[in-house]
C-alpha cells in the first residue's frame, strides 16, 4: 500500500469520526473496524491522546509508607511511582542514568530505602537523586550532585494518583469538577481507616485499548460475558435508562453509569449484610455499582464495599496492558467467597479476565473476519459510547 493511500485512509477515518459528533444513541452505530486495526490511527492516538493523558496508576493507600513503590510502563515510558521520605508520592523515570537499564520492572511492587538499578547497582534516593555509584572516582565528568531520575507530572485527585507524560498538561482536577463533590465524599469515607488495598491486576490482552474502554462504559454486557459473575449482584436487566448514562458532555473527560445492586439476589443480600448500606454511603442514594470513566482509558467502580481503579495502557494497535487495583472495606478472603478455584478471593480478576477473553476474540474478528460487517446499532444501555466517540473526535481534531 502506498504512503498516499495510507494517508487518505487516516483522513477518511477522521472524517468518519467527525460525523459521530452529530449523533446520539438513536442513530449511533459502533465504530468501523479500521479504528481498531489501523496502525496509522493508533499512532495518531498515541501522539494526540496518550502523550497528554491523565491516567490513574493507583491509590495513595497503596503507598502507605515511605519507600512503597510500583513500576509501571505508561505508553512505553518506564516509570516508578514511589512515596518519598518526605511523604510525597512521585512518578519518577525508571530508566537508570548510567546506561539506560530499567530499574523497576512494570508491575513490580515493593518497599525499599532506596531505588537500586539491578545492572551496576547505581542507587537513588526515594526522591530520585543519585545516592551512590561505585568505582566512579576516576571519571572526571561524574558529578553526583547533578544526577537524578527525572520526575513526570502527577496529580492526586481524591486519593487517586494520576500521571501525565506532558509536563505542560492542563491540571486534572478542574477537568473533573463535575464529579468532584461525589468523589470528595467517597475520599473522606475511604480515609476513615476501614479501607485497605486488596486486589491488583496486571495483564496484557491482545486487543485495541478502545474495546476495553467501551466495555467499561456500559452495563449491557453484564448479562452476557458476566452472566455467572457480575450480572448476579448487578444485572443488566435492572439498569434503568436514567442509570445507564451520565456525563459532562463531549467537552468533558468523564461519563459513567450506575448498575443497581439486586437486593433480591442472594449475592445482593449478602453484600448488604456485609456492608450495611445507609443513604450517603459512598455518595450513593441506594447501593449501586457506579462506573465512572475518565477519558481516555481510566475507570473507577464505586460500590458501598469499596472503589476499584482500572487503567488501560496501550502498547500496540492490538495490544493493551490492563492494570487495576481496589480499595475495599472487605478482607480479600471474604470477597468473592462464592468463587472457587484460581479466582477465589479475586473476584475483580475473574470479571476482567472474562472481558479480556471476549475482547481478544473481537480483535481477531476485526482483523480477519471481513465477511461480516456489523449492523452495530447501540442499545440505550450503551449511551456512553456515543460520548466516548465524541471525546475521541474532539481530541484527535485538536
Ligand atoms: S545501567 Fe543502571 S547502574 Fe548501570
Ligand atoms: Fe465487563
Amino acid at each position: 500500500m502506498s504512503v498516499a493511500k495510507q494517508s487518505k485512509g487516516l483522513d477518511e477515518l477522521l472524517t468518519t469520526l467527525e460525523g459521530y459528533r452529530q449523533k446520539d444513541v438513536s442513530n449511533t452505530v459502533t465504530l468501523p473496524r479500521e479504528f481498531y486495526t489501523s496502525e496509522e490511527f493508533f499512532e495518531l492516538e498515541r501522539e494526540k491522546i496518550f502523550d497528554d493523558a491523565w491516567l490513574c496508576v493507583g491509590h495513595e493507600l497503596e503507598f502507605a509508607n515511605p519507600g512503597d513503590f510500583f513500576g509501571v510502563n505508561v505508553a512505553h515510558e518506564q516509570m516508578v511511582i514511589v512515596r518519598g521520605q518526605d511523604g510525597k508520592i512521585r512518578a519518577l523515570s525508571s530508566v537508570c542514568r548510567h546506561r539506560y537499564a530499567q530499574i523497576i520492572e512494570h508491575g513490580e511492587r515493593g518497599n525499599g530505602n532506596v531505588i537500586q538499578c539491578p545492572y551496576h547497582r547505581w542507587t537513588y534516593d526515594l526522591d530520585g537523586k543519585l545516592n551512590n555509584a561505585l568505582f566512579l572516582e576516576k571519571n572526571k565528568c561524574f558529578d553526583k550532585s547533578n544526577i537524578a531520575l527525572p520526575e513526570y507530572r502527577s496529580e492526586i485527585w481524591n486519593g487517586f494518583i494520576f500521571v501525565n507524560l506532558n509536563d505542560d498538561a492542563q491540571p486534572l482536577a478542574p477537568q473533573l469538577e463535575g464529579v468532584n463533590e461525589q468523589m470528595k465524599v467517597i475520599a473522606e469515607q475511604v480515609g476513615n481507616g476501614e479501607f485497605k488495598p486488596v486486589e491488583y491486576y496486571n495483564e496484557t490482552w491482545n486487543c485495541n485499548w478502545k474495546l476495553f474502554q467501551e466495555n467499561n462504559m456500559e452495563g449491557y454486557h453484564h448479562m452476557g460475558v458476566h452472566i455467572d459473575s457480575l450480572n448476579k449482584p448487578y444485572p443488566s436487566r435492572i439498569i434503568s435508562f436514567e442509570d445507564s448514562h451520565y456525563t459532562g458532555g463531549e467537552d468533558s473527560i468523564w461519563s459513567g453509569y450506575n448498575a443497581p445492586l439486586d437486593v433480591n439476589h442472594e449475592l445482593g443480600k449478602r453484600s448488604l449484610e456485609r456492608t450495611p448500606f445507609k443513604p450517603g454511603d459512598m455518595a450513593q442514594s441506594a447501593p449501586y455499582l457506579n462506573v465512572l470513566d475518565v477519558f481516555p482509558s481510566t475507570a473507577f467502580t464505586i460500590s458501598p464495599s469499596g472503589v476499584g481503579w482500572f487503567t488501560l495502557l496501550p502498547t500496540a494497535v492490538n495490544e493493551t496492558i490492563y492494570i487495576a487495583g481496589s480499595i475495599s472495606r472487605l478482607d480479600p478472603s471474604v470477597t468473592g467467597d462464592d468463587i472457587e478455584g484460581k479466582y477465589k478471593g479475586r473476584p475483580t480478576a475473574r470479571v476482567l479476565d472474562e472481558d479480556g477473553d471476549i475482547l481478544g476474540g473481537i480483535q481477531h474478528s476485526l482483523t480477519y473476519g471481513k465477511k461480516v460487517e456489523p449492523v452495530g446499532c447501540l442499545s440505550w444501555q450503551e449511551q456512553n459510547l456515543t460520548t466516548f466517540y465524541k471525546q475521541l473526535a474532539r481530541k484527535l481534531r485538536a
